[in-house]
């Protein structure tokens, strides 16, 4: 099979378009003829050596979280999928990526694909999914809740917008002006564009906010909670915990690959409530241009997907 796979930390150029033995599924596990993986910050951050500080990665490395695509095979045991079922995977950390054309994995770490997604969509929403939900069960959103959710235009902020929205909560969102728009038709109620306002002059008495950026936006995000209220983040960099001084409740996200949160979201999406965003696709040979164009930022309005 075809595959992306690098043997060092460094630039996307590191990334080999390479040719690998095809997987076999082991006893409990599916082999998958991949159509689509996402590319995630996760990604790119990690080839680049970002992350080294939290993980040493075996090399050589077959990159992604996830895929999606039609089940080949079943290992010994597998009963609750058969060849040609269409599914959306979590690929184990560490063991090869969804950057290929084939992937085995723990049957364990598979969901169907509703009908009514196509595999690209079903994988916009794969890896993204986990982050959202997780991050909604861990603020514990109610309804009627005022909520600010930063980064609304990217891939894991447009599913918050989608998942509070529909929760009742009342959202805020920060994302560049241009995209005004698109957070409004995710179901936000107001938007602030950071690139022509700071969020933390207007917006006040958040009961949740949702901090996907870090850095100088997670320091001004105390002032716009309620007392009592509760920040939930999910950066890579530490933060520095202020909750005490401002009285509120301050929980990093500890994102897993968590089967019951990816079929909580299909189920979402099969039902048409949530609805996957898909950035762009770009095929799997150009997965260096992929990494460039995460990496300065030039992807917005949900998911990159790879296309095999
Ligand atoms: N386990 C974890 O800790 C975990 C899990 C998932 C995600 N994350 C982190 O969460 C972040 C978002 O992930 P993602 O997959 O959704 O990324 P993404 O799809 O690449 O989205 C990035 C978005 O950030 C927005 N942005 C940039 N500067 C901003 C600012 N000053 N204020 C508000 N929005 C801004 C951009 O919005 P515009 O397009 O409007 O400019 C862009 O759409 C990443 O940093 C990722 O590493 C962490």
């Amino acid at each position: 099979m075809k595959a992306i796979q690098y043997n060092e930390h460094g630039p996307a150029e590191v990334m080999q378009y390479i040719d690998l033995p095809d997987p076999v599924a082991e006893p409990g596990q599916i082999r998958v003829g991949l159509e689509a993986a996402s590319v995630t910050p996760f990604d790119w951050k990690l080839r680049a050596g970002y992350l080294k500080s939290h993980f040493t990665l075996p090399m050589p490395s077959v990159p992604g979280r996830d895929g999606g695509g039609t089940v080949l095979s079943v290992g010994n045991g597998v009963t609750e999928f058969k060849p040609g079922d269409r599914v959306a995977v979590m690929a184990r950390f560490f063991a090869q990526g969804g950057y290929a054309e084939m992937i085995a994995v723990d049957a364990a770490s598979a969901v169907k694909i509703p009908e009514n997604l196509s595999i690209v969509e079903a994988v916009a929403l794969t890896n993204a999914s986990l982050s959202a939900w997780l991050s909604v069960q861990t603020a514990e959103v109610k309804s009627g809740e005022k909520v600010l959710v930063h980064s609304g235009a990217g891939a894991v902020g447009g599913l918050l917008i989608q998942l509070c929205h529909h929760l009742g909560a009342k959202v805020t969102t920060t994302c560049r002006s241009t995209n005004r728009d698109y957070v409004l038709g995710l179901g936000a109620d107001h938007v602030v564009a950071y690139d022509e306002d700071d969020f933390s002059d207007t917006v006040k008495d958040q009961d949740v906010v949702f901090d996907l950026m870090g850095g100088v936006v997670h320091d001004k995000s105390y002032k716009v909670l309620t007392k009592g209220g509760r920040l939930a983040w999910l950066v890579a960099d530490p933060i520095n915990d202020r909750g005490a001084e401002f009285g509120v409740t301050v929980t990093r996200v500890m994102v897993t690959d968590d089967r019951s949160a990816l079929q909580a979201m299909m189920d979402l999406a099969g039902a048409g409530v949530i609805k996957p965003q898909v950035a762009r696709t770009i095929p799997l040979s150009d997965a260096v241009e992929a990494h460039r164009l995460m990496e300065k930022g030039a992807i917005s309005r949900g998911r990159l997907v790879l296309t095999m």
